[in-house]
Parts: structure tokens; C-alpha cells; sequence
């Protein structure tokens, strides 16, 4: 099997879980590091490749075939366009920009270079997100009636230390809530309309920590999501299974999906229906466990990344895709600011 030359850009906290990943992924082959900062040279060291501390250098010398994209968000656009420019595909994390504008860009760019660009939104590669997709859409709930999310929890307080995690850029709602809102759309389908409230009341920086928000889907469904970063609860995507050994998980649900013949929880998996025919709430419900076998997202997204560099499958999310998600992320700033229903 040929493999897949892979450079990262930005080796913070997402690069470096990317460089972890490609490291147990046979079909890539790491073959440089690019990062603005000369700190992290020890991380380029530690895998056994070249350092660059500017990405124009690396991407001239190295030839990557495929460039993973990990600055954080304001410092999306320059790089991917530098590595499209230079004939690699991207992998470029979430959001895939800070601006819909900067997003149109980028779509232009790939089209124009026939270079494809991925969006890390990683989740689309856990095997429970598809077979929520699957039970929702082929109606194993019926017909979809509401939708109740949920990610509330307390980031600790040393990952504010550097200052653009104060910013709006890397508030609760481009950071975090982009991931629900692509999770949402992936299995429920897209969101017409949103109307939102924000509050910033515990930590007093710049960006929101807290939000309340109402959702209208295509297919009739409603929904509402809320969502903090100051608040101490189990009830958030990261503490509903271990993805992560940084966060002790608590296995709450955060989500749930209901139908007019059953109800789903998530992402435990848990489906819920009358035991009769008539469905009414005289009869007990009984609940059903379709859980699968986990898998790690992150190794999923790398492997589909190579095989989207060899021609061998078509991007799971494309560029246009992910800005469809960002529209809706940041819908929600417009709509708390004007205090309107947003349509998208
Ligand atoms: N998929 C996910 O679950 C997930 C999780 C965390 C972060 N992210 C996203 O990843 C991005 C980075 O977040 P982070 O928390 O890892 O940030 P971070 O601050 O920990 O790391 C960013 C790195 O980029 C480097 N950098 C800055 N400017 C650069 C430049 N011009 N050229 C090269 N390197 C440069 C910095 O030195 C730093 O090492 C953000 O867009 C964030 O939204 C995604």
C-alpha cells in the first residue's frame, strides 16, 4: 500500500492529537511540522521530523501530499490556501473559518486548484453518529417532532491563559457549539431557522459563555440546544463516553431525538416506544439498546483523509458542507444581537 505524505500545520492541542493519530494509522506517513511558534519544536523532534517555524518554507521543500490544518481559527485562511496553492489536499479543523466570507474563499480556492478540503468536524466519523443518522432518517422514530441538546459544562480556568480563548472567535459557539449544530444537521438534516439568547456572566471576558437557543429544521422538527462553558454538569458530548483522556466521562446523555413513534437518547444510543401499537401513554414505553462497537474518530478521519488524497473516496464533509454549519454557528450571534428569528 502506498502511503500518504501528511504535514500538520500548528502542533497545539488538536495538532498534536492529529500527530498521535497519523502515528497509528499505517496508510500515513508524517513527514513535517510546521508551527509559528519555535516551542513546540520538541513536538516535530518527538515524531522524528523536520520543525519548520514557517509553512511557506515547509510546504515549498516538502511536497506534502495532504496538510492537516490545525492554527487556531482566525489563522485558518492563509495556511490552507498556502497548501491547496502548493497541490495538497487540507484537512483543515473546525470551523473551517472564522467568516463566511473567508469560507467562500476557500471553496473558490479548492475548486479552482481541484484540491479537496475536509472540515474536522470529527464526530461524522463515530460509528453511533451514523446509526443516530440512520434511525432518524429512515424513520425508526417516526416522524421526527423535536430535538432536546445539551452541552453545559465548566472548561477549566488555565485554558483561558491564552488570550485568544478569551475572544469571540474561540467562545463556546464557534468553538463548541459549531460541532453540535454539524452533529444536528448530519442526522435531523438542515436548520432553516434559529432565534437565540447569550449571556457571559461568570468568567467576564470578552466572548459569551452561555446560550439558549431555538431551532426550526427542514423536515418540521423543532429543537432547542443549551449551551455554557461556566457551568459544573456532566451534560455535555465530551463527559457522554471517554473520547478523551483529559475528560472523565460521566456517560449522561446530551441529546435527544423525538419521534411520534419512539424517542432515541444520545449518544448512549437508547430507544424508547410504546409497547403497543396505539402508542398512547397509557401503555408502558419500553427502551432498546442500539449501541455499537466504539471506534476512535479521529483514526476514522485520518484514514478517509488518505483515501481521499488517493481518489479512493469522496470527502465525508466537504468545505461547502462545513460553511452550511458555520452559517448556522454563527446565526446565533445575529440572532441574539438583533433579537430576530434568523432565517438561513
Ligand atoms: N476537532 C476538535 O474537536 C477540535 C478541538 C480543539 C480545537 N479545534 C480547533 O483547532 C484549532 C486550533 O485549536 P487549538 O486548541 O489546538 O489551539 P492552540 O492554540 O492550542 O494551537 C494552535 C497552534 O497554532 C500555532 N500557530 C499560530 N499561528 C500560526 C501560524 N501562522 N503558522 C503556524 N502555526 C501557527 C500556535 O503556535 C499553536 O501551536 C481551532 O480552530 C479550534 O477550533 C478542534
Amino acid at each position: 500500500m502506498t502511503s500518504v505524505r501528511l504535514a500538520l500545520i500548528g502542533a497545539g492541542r488538536i495538532g498534536v492529537r492529529h500527530l498521535e493519530t497519523i502515528a497509528q494509522v499505517e496508510e500515513a506517513d508524517l513527514v513535517a511540522v510546521a508551527d509559528a511558534s519555535p516551542t513546540v519544536k520538541g513536538i516535530a523532534e518527538r515524531y522524528g521530523v523536520t520543525f519548520y517555524d514557517n509553512y511557506k518554507a515547509m510546504l515549498a521543500e516538502v511536497k506534502p501530499d495532504g496538510v492537516i490544518v490545525a492554527t487556531p481559527t482566525e489563522l485558518h485562511l492563509a495556511p490552507a490556501l498556502a497548501a491547496l496553492e502548493n497541490g495538497a489536499h487540507v484537512l483543515i479543523e473546525k470551523p473551517i473559518t472564522g467568516t463566511l466570507g473567508e469560507a467562500q474563499i476557500l471553496i473558490e480556492k479548492s475548486r479552482a486548484t481541484q484540491r479537496e478540503v475536509l472540515v474536522g468536524h470529527h464526530r461524522r466519523y463515530y460509528p453511533f453518529v451514523h446509526k443516530a443518522r440512520e434511525i432518524v432518517r429512515s424513520g425508526g422514530l417516526g416522524q421526527l417532532v423535536a430535538v432536546n441538546g445539551q452541552w453545559t459544562l465548566r472548561k477549566a480556568d488555565s485554558y483561558f491563559d491564552q488570550v485568544w480563548r478569551q475572544k469571540r472567535e474561540a467562545g463556546p459557539i464557534l468553538i463548541n457549539l459549531i460541532h453540535e449544530f454539524d452533529c444536528l444537521r448530519y442526522v435531523c438534516g438542515e436548520i432553516t431557522s434559529l432565534s437565540a439568547e447569550l449571556a457571559s456572566t461568570v468568567r467576564g471576558h470578552e466572548k459569551e459563555e452561555t446560550a439558549a437557543i431555538i431551532l426550526r429544521f427542514e423536515n418540521g422538527a423543532l429543537g432547542t440546544f443549551l449551551l455554557s462553558d461556566s457551568a459544573a454538569s456532566p451534560w455535555a458530548w465530551e463527559f457522554g463516553f471517554h473520547e478523551n483522556p483529559e475528560f472523565p466521562p460521566a456517560h449522561q446523555n446530551a441529546s435527544r431525538f423525538v419521534g411520534d413513534s419512539a424517542s432515541l437518547e444520545f449518544p448512549n444510543l437508547k430507544l424508547w416506544r410504546h409497547d403497543d401499537t396505539a402508542r398512547g401513554w397509557n401503555t408502558p414505553l419500553r427502551s432498546e439498546d442500539k449501541s455499537c462497537t466504539p471506534e476512535d474518530a479521529y483514526i476514522n478521519q485520518c484514514k478517509h483523509f488518505c483515501r481521499v488524497i488517493q481518489g479512493e473516496e469522496a470527502p465525508r464533509i466537504t468545505a461547502e458542507d462545513a460553511t452550511r454549519s458555520l452559517q448556522a454557528t454563527l446565526a446565533v450571534f445575529d440572532a441574539a444581537e438583533s433579537g430576530q428569528r434568523i432565517t438561513l
